[in-house]
């Protein structure tokens, strides 16, 4: 069966979730924290011989789990540090660091849910990462932020926590468009939600202040298909953005897709 063929009903997101059998370096442990079952997954990062410690929430909703497109990108990162000259990443990720000039990568994260790509980012890149969501999850995304600060301070990195409601160019304008990199994992889901994804990307990396010429920022997606309308993102997409393909992972066990990490960049 070919992706294009996939029935919206015969894949849910929710049973699509990593547990920590599909992973061996997560480590799961569940508890119970002020009435609110509470999972501590550590995350054990080769390249830099540290853990880091991210808390879900399942039973608050999907903003507050770890979803498998994070791990994907997560994973690739780390081996990134490894070995920058075998990772996909590598060309995007030297571009960027021949514009930021010597100075730390300034990265932003859209829907960071747990917050774990952003937080490895700091780590591994030795960024300086905005990581952002709806107002209501930036309690626990400041929590993860804060439980990994020695870690991600470790290697230069830094991460900051914000509120940012994709489609809002108020809260554009509030964060700011300095950034060189824009990062993203499992964010293209439903359907009423592709066009603010979209506005926030145009806004970020496409519109200018001054009427000046924008630098080009680019977007890097991690991606897990699981419904046959996704392409109508990607066709929305393609009109503002050239669309790449940085690297297709195998699929997980009992799934016949594996996440993409695709890189937009803006059309002139
Ligand atoms: C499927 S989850 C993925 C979370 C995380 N990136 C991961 O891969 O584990 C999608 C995320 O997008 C966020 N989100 C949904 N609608 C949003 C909006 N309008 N503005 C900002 N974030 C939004 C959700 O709160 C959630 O954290």
């Amino acid at each position: 069966m070919s992706n294009e063929e996939i029935d919206e009903d015969e894949i849910n997101p929710f049973t699509m979730l990593l547990t920590d059998d599909q992973d061996h370096t997560l480590n799961s442990v569940t508890t119970v924290h002020e009435g609110t079952p509470n999972q501590q997954d550590h995350h054990h990062l080769r390249s830099i011989q540290s853990t880091v410690v991210i808390r879900q929430l399942p039973s608050e909703g999907l903003s507050f789990q770890l979803w498998p497109a994070a791990t994907a990108l997560v994973s690739l990162l780390d081996l990134h540090r490894l070995n920058p000259s075998q990772s996909p990443l590598s060309a995007t990720l030297s571009a960027a660091r021949a514009t930021a000039n010597d100075r730390p990568l300034k990265i932003l994260e859209l829907g960071s849910g747990t917050g774990i790509v952003g937080i490895v980012a700091a780590a591994t890149l030795g960024g300086d990462v905005t990581i952002t969501d709806l107002p209501h999850v930036v309690p626990n995304l400041q929590f993860n932020a804060d439980a990994n600060k020695e870690v991600v301070g470790s290697t230069g990195g830094a991460v900051k926590v914000a509120s940012l409601r994709w489609g809002h160019a108020d809260d554009v304008a509030k964060i700011g468009r300095e950034f060189d990199i824009i990062l993203a994992s499992d964010v293209v889901y439903h359907d009423h939600l592709y066009d603010p994804l979209l506005e926030t990307l145009r806004l970020m990396t496409l519109v200018s202040d001054d009427g000046k010429e924008r630098k080009k920022m680019v977007f890097v997606m991690a991606h897990l298909r699981r419904w046959k309308k996704e392409s109508s993102f990607f066709k929305k997409a393609k009109k503002l953005f050239e669309v790449d393909v940085l690297h297709t992972d195998s699929p997980c066990e009992g799934s016949r897709v594996g996440v993409i990490i695709y890189r937009f960049v803006g059309k002139v």
